[in-house]
């Protein structure tokens, strides 16, 4: 972000470093994660206002353990060392690390010394996550203590004419009482930011520079309806207007009204809307097809076809618009933090459709900042709160064969389930919820009369990262009013479980 203030994160491998930029964020000044390995020259041409070092698994003395220019503590820009980056910092300056007997992990009351301007405004005693085996013995020269615990001599120092600055416990957690005020402490009285960064200035500007960049060029969007493209393709429209087209396939595997629910979204707007009907064709390349895995394929497969074919229509475009987002990027290895997978939307879709350069305007944001975006640029509620909802959609949520009845079916279970769960308010709290058809069918009976029909699982998880998740403890009263309304009012369901599995072992999705 030109013209921002920067506070820049060097990652050491750490496992909190996005929750690290974030802090930073939610104090409104901009952040950005470089590898550890990123030169002087380059920090320099950021110029950032301050530094923070992350933790990481690494000991000093390891043979490859991450290490840094040294150059950096000279360029008299404020630096924050955290758990590992502190150890780091006291190495390189001269002090020594050592190893303890016993690894000192969980949250754990620190005394510090609020003197310190890192301390401002807080009791000489405060709890924080603790989480190291290797620990600071000897500070180097020029450096005082500020904080230790009865097993941590040295859990935090400082270097207030050199604003260098350490702590051995992480303030980006919440276990870490006052972590963001520690941050927000360095950000503001040590690395003296204003702090400027908001999403309101973040959407005026970036549509001013779309505008500048793209000028009279046109660009293409493929909108799925989901948060991430949706507010891409608002800030392009409100920078270039009728130079944008948004391709919008309906593949007929999206949950009940969603479709319709887009097109009231961008149909209105100043945008060429292109909504693909591909129901049929999507449905038809199915038949049969019961293995989830395939289901997928196809399904991607043929969805980058549609797009193709709709994109030709169009003819060249100058720019492709994609909703990719920082997660995404940093996910994709620009970190040091090794790769995790390589995401869909990075660098990913159409290397067929004619057009000149990739723009990504939420390339820097996090997702609930990309939420609070698109409620800045006057997207619904609905749209910017929605949760995730896979590419292939209810295809592999339909145990076994997919047919057009059972689409409908789980699209109408599925409503009734979403509905009563935010009417029930719990729609906040519960991170994905959503109805599997699977393929049991089962005796029961309705008035006098037996019946024969499907089975549908709800399932509904709390998570963070979506890696691991636990099933959510709905109450028992709030599942009874879903089971009977979706027995009563949706055909050929006439049994309703509830899945109870966290994950591992088993994965959110049924397929
Ligand atoms: P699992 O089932 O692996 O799901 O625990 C983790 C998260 O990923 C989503 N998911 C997908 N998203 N294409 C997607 O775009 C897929 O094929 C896919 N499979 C799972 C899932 O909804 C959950 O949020």
């Amino acid at each position: 972000m030109k013209n921002e203030e920067l506070i820049l994160i060097i990652d050491f491998y750490g496992q909190y470093n996005q929750l690290i930029a974030r802090r930073v964020r939610e104090c409104n000044v901009y952040s950005e994660i470089v590898p550890f390995t990123t030169s002087i020259d380059k920090i320099k041409e950021k110029n950032p206002k301050g530094i923070i070092f992350t933790g990481g698994p690494a000991s000093v003395y390891q043979e490859n353990a991450p290490k840094c220019d040294p150059e950096i503590f000279n360029l008299g820009i404020p630096i924050l060392g955290i758990c590992y980056g502190m150890q780091l910092m006291t190495y390189t300056l001269g002090g020594t690390v050592n190893r303890a007997d016993k690894r000192e992990y969980g949250t754990i009351s620190v005394k510090l010394n609020n003197t310190s301007k890192l301390f401002k405004g807080f009791e000489n005693e405060n709890d924080c996550l603790m989480s190291h085996t290797d620990f600071v013995e000897v500070l180097p020269n020029g450096f005082e203590n500020i904080g230790y615990t009865t097993n941590c001599p040295n859990a935090a120092m400082q270097n207030v004419e050199k604003k260098l600055y350490g702590i051995q416990f992480h303030p980006e957690v919440n276990h870490t009482k006052n972590g963001t005020e520690i941050i927000r402490n360095f950000v503001y009285n040590i690395c003296e930011c204003q702090g400027t960064w908001k999403m309101s200035s973040f959407a005026k500007e970036t549509v001013v520079s779309l505008k500048e960049k793209i000028g009279d060029g046109k660009a293409l969007c493929a909108l799925s309806g989901g948060v991430d493209s949706s507010v891409a393709a608002s800030l392009l429209s409100k920078a270039i207007g009728k130079n944008l087209t948004c391709i919008f396939v309906d593949h007929g595997l999206l949950r009940k009204n969603e479709a319709d629910e887009v097109e009231s979204v961008f149909g209105n707007s100043d945008v060429n809307f292109v909504r693909v009907d591909a129901r049929k064709r999507f449905l038809g390349k199915l038949v049969g097809i019961t293995d989830p895995e395939q289901k997928r394929k196809i399904i991607g497969e043929e969805f980058i076809r549609v797009f193709e074919e709709e994109a030709k229509k169009i003819g060249t475009v100058d720019y492709l618009v994609q909703g990719t987002i920082y997660p995404d990027v940093i996910e994709s290895g620009v970190g040091a933090g090794a790769t995790i997978k390589s995401h869909h939307n990075v660098g990913g879709l159409p290397d067929y459709v004619d057009f000149k350069e990739i723009v990504e305007p939420l390339r820097d944001l996090f997702k609930d900042e990309v939420r609070q975006v698109g409620l800045e640029m006057g997207l619904p509620e609905y749209l910017v709160y929605r949760q995730p909802f896979p590419g292939p959609g209810l295809a592999i949520r339909i145990i076994g064969d997919i047919t057009e009845e059972k689409v409908s079916i789980l699209q109408d279970a599925d409503f009734i389930f979403r509905d009563e769960i935010s009417k029930a308010g719990l729609d906040k709290s519960i991170n994905q919820y959503f109805a599997v058809l699977t393929n049991l069918k089962s005796v029961g009976v309705m008035g006098d009369e037996r019946t024969y029909d499907y089975t549908l699982a709800l399932r509904a998880v709390e998570t963070t990262d979506f890696m691991t998740a636990s099933f959510s403890k709905i109450p028992y009263d709030i599942l009874e009013i879903i089971s009977s309304k979706i027995v009563n009012e949706v055909k050929h369901i006439n049994r309703v479980v509830y899945d109870i599995t966290n994950k591992p072992p088993a994965t959110i999705e049924w397929e």
